[in-house]
């Protein structure tokens, strides 16, 4: 009985199955193709060889019998938040690290993840035992940076390690009061046969994190890279998986950092902390809008401050345009943290509605400080600093405008006004140019001058020299000057 006993031997062998998994968008396939069908993405798939064992993997976690309870029951005492010892990051968790929470810091490379959880650490180490565990730098590094940023405090433990289960052994060993994962993508468990860094391992190490710390009530907190290739898998696999997702945004050759809560199971999702890269850490920006503020110059054409609001805060910045007469057939357009698309819109909208005539200049706008604007909320600074740098007439220095444009020149309401009042007030701002029917409502109330503009060119009257005739925009700039 030969035959039969080969074809059980077989049944009882691993099983060994390829499959195609495209980085970006976790869809799986049984072949490769050079774009995903599904999401689109280029050179996005990597080959996964599962093996598939013969009897089934142990349980991660060891099946316990539930019950249905009654809701009222469930103990939340040990739910007390803790303090990550910042007010800012305690603030974008939405109060605190809540125990047995799995939190994700995403951020492109060197934007300051690793700097940002080390100082978690050393302020938590303070009065508790805290694992921070590195898979990309040596003990030595973690030690280096850690003294940069302050006194190492004795409770503060650091594993260089990338096996998960040897990981998990040291977590429910040591049961610290926080753990750090640096970064997810290089964990690995060696019962998976696919590398470190793929969907498989990413998606595994981080389903069982989250068993671990809700079994043990220990927070931990992964750190994940972005990347745009799409080689390593991204934060975006683990979205669904974690309890609460944060991103560190900013630009590396600007200093100021910005924390957003996208996911929050535990608070609200509109939380936002300012930071500052400095020689020692990341710094906490008391006064964010002041901070952007602060290399503002003397009245300079083609600069406007805007009020935008990032999460529930509104922060005021500068815009600044630079227009110069071109000499390419195509005049150039370019916008540093503002919707390029959104620039040539304003463009056309000034052209054809106020009759600026920008069709052979160079348009260049920029945002300062590094931040990214994404609301339209600042098209009426941009539109005003392109008139501004056009004519070369400086902006009052004491204004302050937001509003959205219309393809019509018309000026459109935007969402939290009041708040955006209140901040340029703050600040030391007397007048701010807002949409007629957002004036209305604010007027009686506001603490400076709220100028209403219905329209476009209604808003550039409130910033002109008085302009009695058709004359052009030298004229203006003659007018100016010789007033
Ligand atoms: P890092 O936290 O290692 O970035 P990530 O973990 O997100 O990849 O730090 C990134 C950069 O921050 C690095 O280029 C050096 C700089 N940095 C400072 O400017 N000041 C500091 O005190 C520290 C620790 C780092
Ligand atoms: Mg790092």
């Amino acid at each position: 009985m030969r035959p039969q006993s080969q074809a059980s031997e077989i049944e009882h062998m691993p099983k060994q199955r390829s499959n195609f998994i495209c980085q970006q968008c976790e869809s799986q396939y049984p072949t490769s193709y050079g774009r995903c069908p599904n999401c689109g993405a280029w050179n996005s798939m990597i080959e996964v060889v599962e093996t598939v064992a013969a009897a089934p993997p142990a349980p991660v976690l060891s099946l316990r019998r539930t019950a249905p309870r009654a809701l009222a029951s469930v103990d939340t005492a040990t739910w007390g938040r803790l303090s990550t010892g910042g007010g800012e990051f305690d603030r974008v968790l939405g109060g605190g690290l809540v125990p047995g929470s799995l939190v994700l810091l995403g951020g492109d490379p060197g934007i300051g993840k690793s700097t940002l959880l080390a100082q978690v650490c050393m302020a938590m180490a303070a009065t508790q035992q805290v694992l921070y565990v590195t898979g990309e730098e040596s003990s030595e590094q973690v030690k280096l940076r850690a003294e940069r940023l302050g006194v190492i405090p004795p409770n503060l433990l650091v594993m260089p390690e990338v096996e998960l289960s040897v990981i998990i052994g040291a977590i429910e060993a040591a049961m610290p009061a926080m753990v750090v994962v640096d970064s997810i993508q290089t964990m690995q468990l060696d019962d998976l046969s696919s590398g470190a860094g793929s969907v498989s391992q990413v998606r595994e190490c981080a389903t069982r994190l989250m068993h671990v710390a809700k079994r043990t009530h220990v927070p931990i907190f992964l750190v994940g890279h972005v990347t745009k290739e799409g080689t390593i898998a991204g934060p975006r696999v683990l979205e669904h998986i974690v309890d609460t997702v944060l991103y560190l945004e900013g630009d590396r050759f600007h200093s100021y950092r910005l924390l957003r809560s996208v996911k929050n199971r535990f608070g609200s999702t509109n939380e936002v902390g300012v930071f500052e890269m400095g020689e020692e850490g990341l710094r906490e920006v008391a006064n964010p809008s002041a901070a952007f503020l602060s290399e503002r110059g003397e009245a300079a054409p083609g600069s406007t401050v805007t009020v935008t609001i990032e999460g529930t805060r509104p922060l005021l910045v500068e815009i600044q345009a630079l227009v110069s007469p071109t000499s390419f057939s195509m005049p150039r357009r370019t916008s540093t943290g503002f919707d390029l698309n959104r620039l040539y819109l304003l463009l056309a909208v000034l052209q054809k509605r106020v009759g600026l005539p920008v069709g052979n200049q160079d348009v260049y706008c920029n945002v300062v400080g590094g931040l990214k604007i994404n609301e339209p909320a600042a098209d009426l600074a941009v539109a005003y600093s392109t008139v501004s740098a056009f004519s070369d007439v400086p902006m009052p220095s004491d204004l302050a405008a937001f509003g959205e444009v219309g393809l019509a020149g018309e000026l459109r309401a935007v969402s939290g006004a009041r708040e955006r009042v209140n901040e340029a007030a703050k600040l030391g701002f007397r007048r701010v140019v807002v949409p007629a029917s957002t004036a209305q409502a604010l007027r009686k109330s506001a603490p400076i001058e709220v100028i209403g503009a219905a329209t476009l060119s209604d808003a550039l009257r409130h910033i002109m020299p008085r302009d009695d005739s058709g004359r052009g925009a030298r004229a203006k700039r003659e007018a100016a000057i010789a007033e």
